[in-house]
């Protein structure tokens, strides 16, 4: 609890990490609180370690005094995994912030958890992240693993996983594993770096990652399509990853967002006059244009090649996380569905959140080629309040998108948000195993102990 650590412990932080680097009181509140203001918590202390070694340390002094942690890489993370929710001490990984040189040989480059992912971009001015997000200028290389982070290009270079080269981290005991060495193939034991990519904190503090580069994109064109609804921006978006080559990105809106968006934050509406629906597609390389022209067809559509057009078109579907905040606080789920339910989750959700909450307000977006679905829910006047709320909007759409065979969580991880929801999705043979694995890791129960049931 908040103010329940001895004295002497916090002299034992101080000790590694500096004085400076030990926050209490007003010192540490905004670590306590996630970017939406949703979950909100508190700590009795946030300790910023400058290096792997004093992660250890810090670690092995949690570990021998029994106090559990959360550790926190840019706190944009969208399931309350990353903030103090029951008076956890936060690690913050802000300060491991070293960025070596890239590979050229293997266009690879090895970074710190704090790293920003948008610093990862920037690397090498032929090389590019294959993630990419929207908050990636705050989002950081230990939080992105730590959560699998997903993004608007997973339909060509996959979730944040499929980037990893490699892993450094520390168990709860304080010891450090590192396995950087990059190599593409490896087959020499467990791949524990796959299984730390998504575990939300739960098994190891990651302190560093080696990512695969991918080729920074050349001639990029950016297109949005009117659409009559789901059905036909799922069609097109079909067809759009079998005949693109050079497909980046996928992504769908409706016009329910885009007016609260021009309503509220100015934004310019793509098309005139609307459509109900949209998708965005990007692509680039030789043919891009002619290919997404072709795509097209006579359908309502605006072009963006050069850079402030793509900016413009791009904040059609960057902006939309915003949106349903201008109506209240919602509550943010992260579906996805095999690829043939995809059109009836998308058009069917408004009408499952509507019979558990005829008041709620409903915005959708996502990642169409993905069959990811963001379902923003502003519950209704009765049941207003900070997320989460009672719980009847998650029943109604996670229930809906486990009855499909879907996922409650695509990319945002399950976090505090989701914990109580798990076994819609896992059966009791996997959430068995999930303990076991986690006990081995962390036999004590210290990392992130609310974060996934144990
Ligand atoms: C997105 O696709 O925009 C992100 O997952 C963030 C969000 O849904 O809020
Ligand atoms: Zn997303």
């Amino acid at each position: 609890m908040p103010g329940d650590l001895p004295a002497s412990l916090l002299r034992q932080f101080a000790a590694v990490v500096g004085p400076a680097h030990v926050l209490t009181g007003d010192a540490a509140a905004g670590y306590a609180v996630d970017w939406t203001g949703g979950f909100a918590g508190s700590t009795p202390a946030v300790l910023r370690p400058g290096g792997t070694e004093q992660v250890a340390a810090l670690l092995a002094l949690c570990a021998d005094a029994g106090v559990a942690v959360v550790p926190q890489g840019g706190n944009t993370g969208l399931v309350g995994g990353g903030v103090p929710l029951h008076g956890e001490v936060v690690l913050s990984l802000a300060r491991l912030d070293r960025l070596g040189p890239v590979d050229p040989d293997a266009g690879q480059v090895s970074a710190g958890a704090g790293v920003s992912l948008q610093q990862v971009a920037d690397a090498d001015p032929g090389l590019d992240l294959g993630v990419f997000i929207a908050s990636r200028h705050s989002a950081t290389v230990g939080g992105a693993v730590a959560t699998n982070a997903g993004g608007l290009r997973v339909l060509r270079y996959g979730p944040m996983r499929a980037q990893l080269r490699g892993i450094e981290a520390v168990l709860s005991d304080g010891s450090v594993v590192s396995h950087m060495s990059g190599l593409v193939k490896d087959n020499t034991g467990y791949d524990y770096p796959s299984l730390l990519a998504g575990s939300e904190g739960t098994l190891a503090v990651i302190t560093g990652a080696r990512l695969q580069l991918v080729p920074r994109m050349t001639d990029p064109v950016t297109v949005i399509i009117g659409a009559d609804g789901p059905g036909e921006v799922h069609a097109l978006a079909r067809r759009a990853v079998r005949e693109v080559g050079g497909l980046q990105s996928a992504e769908f809106f409706t016009q329910a967002g885009l007016d609260l968006l021009a309503e509220h934050a100015g934004l310019t509406l793509p098309l005139r006059p609307p459509t109900p629906a949209y998708l965005l597609l990007e692509s680039a390389g030789p043919g891009a244009a002619e290919d997404l022209a072709e795509l097209a067809g006579d359908r309502p559509a605006a072009v963006g090649t050069g850079a402030a057009e793509r900016a413009r078109l791009w904040a059609c579907r960057e902006r939309h996380p915003e949106a349903a905040g201008f109506v209240g606080v919602p509550l943010k789920l992260d579906v996805s569905v095999p690829a043939a339910r995809w059109v009836r989750l998308a058009s069917e959700v408004a009408g499952v959140v509507a019979d558990a909450d005829p008041g709620a307000r409903v915005i959708i977006y996502g990642h169409v080629a993905d069959g990811n679905l963001h379902v923003n829910v502003v519950p209704g006047a009765a049941t207003a309040g900070p997320a989460p709320g009672d719980g009847r909007h998650e029943d109604a759409v996670f229930s809906f998108v486990a009855s499909l065979g879907g996922s409650i969580s695509a990319e945002h991880g399950i976090g505090a948000l989701k914990a109580r929801w798990l076994p819609l999705v896992r059966s009791d043979a996997e959430r068995a195993l999930f303990a076991r694995l986690r006990a081995a890791f962390d036999p004590a129960g210290l990392l992130n102990p609310y974060v996934l049931p144990r």
